[in-house]
């Protein structure tokens, strides 16, 4: 009994971030440079654009094992693309409610908008992020057992 209370103290979620290239990675960037620290199981997956986020990006990340993934882009109307983030809003809204549906709780999605100036902001809300996922523990729904070493 012990030893599955110290390997639940042990869990650490793994997170997979999303981050458009011109705001938020920036932002990350701006973290680091500062010595913000942010766990170090939060991993940066680099887009151009958070529009270029295929839905299925998101469903992939949960099959390989991740326990919760987070969408950072531009604050609407900072888009360099024009109007990408808002197409992300949309159809995030839509997965994450066909997640919802699925039984993957909404605490472990999240769509944060983190300008190339908000290192402590981009630090803050992976931190927070994170403890709310750690507080749902494993996510085992859509892992897909051929991933599995
Ligand atoms: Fe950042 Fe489009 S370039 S959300």
């Amino acid at each position: 009994m012990q030893v599955n209370n110290d390997t639940e103290k042990d869990y650490k979620p793994l997170i997979v971030a999303f981050c458009c290239n011109w705001c938020s990675y920036a932002g990350a960037d701006l973290a680091g440079n500062n010595r913000l620290s942010y766990p170090a199981d939060v991993k940066i997956i680099r887009v151009p654009c958070s529009g270029r986020l295929n839905p299925l990006f998101v469903l992939r990340a949960f099959q390989r094992g991740a326990d919760g993934v987070i969408i950072c882009g531009c604050h609407p109307g900072d888009c360099h693309y024009t109007t990408g983030n808002y197409y992300t809003r949309r159809r995030m809204a839509l997965l994450f409610s066909m997640l919802d549906y699925l039984g993957i709780e909404r605490e472990r999605t999240k769509v944060a908008w983190i300008s190339a100036a908000e290192g402590q902001r981009f630090a803050e809300t992976m931190n927070e992020f994170t403890s709310q996922v750690a507080s749902l523990g494993k996510n085992k729904r859509l892992e897909d057992l051929r991933c599995k070493n």
